[in-house]
C-alpha cells in the first residue's frame, strides 16, 4: 500500500549536535481562535510527569481556540490520547483504548480524535495506527503540540487525516497558553529531552535532546505561581541534574535550586536526578533551603555493575553506594526512592541478587519496579531478551516484597508524629477522608473538619502503613 504521509524516524531521532537549541515565542494564530467556540474536549494522559505537563499545555491551546473541557469523552468534539511509550504494556494500553473510541466515532461522525506523546514519535506505532485506527484523525508528535490548533483546523476544513511528527532534536518554545489541572501543585518544566541514551530506553529517541530553558522564563514562572497562589512546584527533566550544560554557561541545577528557593514558593520538588552530575552545589542547595523538601528519587535501575554497564547506565553499583551513602548522611530525615528493571537481557540469578542486596543496602522509602520491555530502536533491542517470562515475574514479586518490607519500616518512624500536609482534596478511595503528601512525599489520608485543596495542614498519623499513613487532622 502506498503511503502518502511521513513516518518518523528514531534513527533520525538519535541524532545529536552541540549547538544551543533555538528559542521560539508562540503566538496563536488569529485564525484558529474562535474554532472550539461552543464546542469540548477532553484529553487522556499516560506517562510520566513531562506528558502531564503537556497535556496542559494541549488544554491551553485547545481553550485558546475557544474549547472548553468535557469531563467525560462522551461530550467531547475533540478527544486528545496523550501516549506513553517506555514499555510495551503502556502501548497496548493506548490501542485498546483508541479501539474503543471507534464506538463514540460511529455515534459522532464529527468527532475528532489526536493522538500524540511519545508513540506518535514511534514509526512502528504510527504505521499501525495509519493503517488499522481509521479512528484517529490527528498524530502529533512531542514536537509538534503547538501546531494542534492548525491541524485541527485543517482536519475541520479538509475532513482529511493529519500527522505531523517531526523527528528533530528540538527547539525551546515560550510563552505557550497552559490550563493547569490543579490550583495548588504544579509542574514547571526545566529541560527537555534526554542525552543520556539508557540502552533499554526510548526516552530520548521520543523527547529529543537535552536542551535546558533559560533561567529567567524558569523563576518568571515560578514567580507567577507563587503569585496565583500555588504552594507546591515539581522542577522536571528526565535528567535534572545535567540542567544548564547544553547551554554552555556557568549555571547549574544548584544555582536554579537556590534562585527558585528565593521565589518563597512553599514547597518544591524536582524530578528526576541521574546519579550521575549530582555535584555538591546541589547537595548544599537541598540542604540549606527549607523550601526544597526532603525527598530525592534516585533511580538504580539495577544492583550489578555489569548489568548497569550493558544499560549504559554510566556508574556502578559501588559508585551508586557512594552516592548514596554520602546523600543519607548529609541529608538526614530525607526520603529516598529509586527506580529498577529487573530481567534485562543477560540478568542472572546472581545479577538479580545484586539487585536485592543493594535495596538492602539503601533500605528505600519506596521503589518503582519494571518489567524490562524490549523497545524498538534501542540498542537493548539488538540484545538476546533472554530471561524467560516466568523469571522475570518472580523476580518482579521476590523484588516488590523487600520493597514493601523497607517501604513499612521506615513509614514506622512517623507513627503517632505531627506531620504537615499539603491537601489535596479527598481521598480517592473514600469521600470523608482528606488525602495529601508529606514533604517526605508520604501519602496521608486523614479526617477532618474545614478542610479545603490546597491547605497545608498538620495531622496526627495514628496508623503506618507499607504505602501510606493514616492520620486526624491536628487543630491549631
Ligand atoms: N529519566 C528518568 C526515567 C524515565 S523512564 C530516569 O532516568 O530516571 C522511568 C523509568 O521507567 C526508568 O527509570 C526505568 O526504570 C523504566 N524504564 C525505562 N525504559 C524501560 C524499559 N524498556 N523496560 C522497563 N522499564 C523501563
Ligand atoms: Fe531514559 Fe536513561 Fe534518559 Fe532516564 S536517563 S530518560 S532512563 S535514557
Ligand atoms: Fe513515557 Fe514519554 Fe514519559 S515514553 S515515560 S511519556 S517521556
Amino acid at each position: 500500500m502506498k503511503k502518502d504521509y511521513k513516518l518518523p524516524s528514531l534513527n533520525e531521532a538519535r541524532k545529536r549536535d552541540k549547538e544551543v537549541s533555538d528559542k521560539v515565542t508562540f503566538f496563536l494564530d488569529e485564525q484558529y481562535k474562535g474554532l472550539g467556540e461552543g464546542k469540548k474536549y477532553h484529553i487522556i494522559t499516560h506517562g510520566c510527569q513531562a506528558n502531564q505537563r503537556d497535556s496542559e499545555t494541549m488544554a491551553g491551546l485547545l481553550e485558546g481556540m475557544g474549547y472548553s473541557p468535557a469531563d467525560d469523552e462522551k461530550d467531547a468534539d475533540v478527544i486528545l490520547i496523550n501516549t506513553c511509550a517506555v514499555r510495551q504494556g503502556a502501548e497496548e494500553k493506548v490501542l485498546g483504548e483508541v479501539g474503543a473510541l471507534k464506538r463514540l466515532k460511529t455515534l459522532n461522525p464529527d468527532l475528532i480524535i489526536g493522538l500524540g506523546g511519545c508513540m506518535a514519535q514511534e514509526e512502528e506505532s504510527v504505521k499501525t495506527i495509519m493503517e488499522k485506527y481509521r479512528q484517529v484523525d490527528i498524530i502529533f508528535g512531542t514536537h509538534n503540540i503547538t501546531s494542534l490548533p492548525k491541524l485541527l483546523y485543517e482536519v475541520i476544513s479538509t475532513k482529511q487525516r493529519k500527522i505531523e511528527v517531526f523527528s528533530k532534536m528540538g527547539e525551546i518554545i515560550e510563552s505557550v497558553p497552559v490550563t493547569r489541572f490543579m490550583t495548588h501543585k504544579a509542574w514547571v518544566n526545566i529541560m527537555y529531552g534526554c542525552n543520556k541514551f539508557c540502552s533499554y530506553c526510548i526516552v530520548p529517541y521520543t523527547r529529543g535532546k537535552e536542551r535546558s530553558r533559560y533561567k529567567e522564563d524558569i523563576i518568571y514562572e515560578v514567580e507567577q505561581l507563587v503569585k496565583d497562589g500555588y504552594k507546591e512546584i515539581c522542577l522536571l527533566g528526565q535528567n535534572v541534574n545535567a540542567y544548564g550544560k547544553d547551554l554552555g554557561i556557568n549555571y547549574t541545577f544548584g544555582n536554579l535550586l537556590n534562585d527558585v528557593a528565593k521565589t518563597g514558593i512553599r514547597r518544591i520538588r524536582f524530578m528526576t536526578s541521574h546519579p550521575w552530575d549530582f555535584d555538591d552545589t546541589m547537595i548544599d542547595a537541598i540542604r540549606n533551603n527549607p523550601n526544597i523538601m526532603p525527598y530525592i528519587h534516585l533511580p538504580i535501575q539495577s544492583g550489578n555493575t555489569q548489568i548497569l554497564k550493558k544499560m549504559n547506565r554510566r556508574y556502578s553499583r559501588e559508585e551508586y553506594f557512594a552516592l548514596f551513602d554520602k546523600l543519607k548522611k548529609q541529608l538526614p530525615g530525607f526520603a529516598f526512592t529509586t527506580d529498577i528493571i529487573v530481567g534485562f537481557p543477560n540478568e542472572s540469578d546472581e545479577a538479580f541478587e545484586d539487585t536485592l542486596s543493594a535495596v538492602d543496602h539503601c533500605q528505600y522509602d519506596n521503589s518503582f519496579t519494571f518489567i524490562y520491555s524490549k523497545r524498538e530502536g534501542t540498542p537493548a533491542a539488538m540484545m538476546e531478551d533472554d530471561v524467560d517470562r516466568k523469571t522475570k515475574e518472580e523476580r518482579l514479586q521476590r523484588l516488590n516484597e523487600k520493597v514493601a518490607y523497607y517501604a513499612n519500616l521506615n513509614n514506622q518512624r512517623f507513627k503517632d508524629q505531627i506531620v504537615e500536609v499539603l491537601v489535596d482534596g479527598f481521598s480517592k478511595r473514600n469521600s470523608k477522608v482528606y488525602s495529601g503528601y508529606t514533604p517526605e512525599n508520604k501519602l496521608v489520608n486523614f479526617t477532618g473538619e474545614g478542610i479545603s485543596t490546597g491547605d497545608i495542614v498538620k495531622v496526627k498519623i495514628t496508623e503506618v502503613m507499607s504505602f501510606s499513613l493514616n492520620g486526624e487532622l491536628v487543630k491549631e
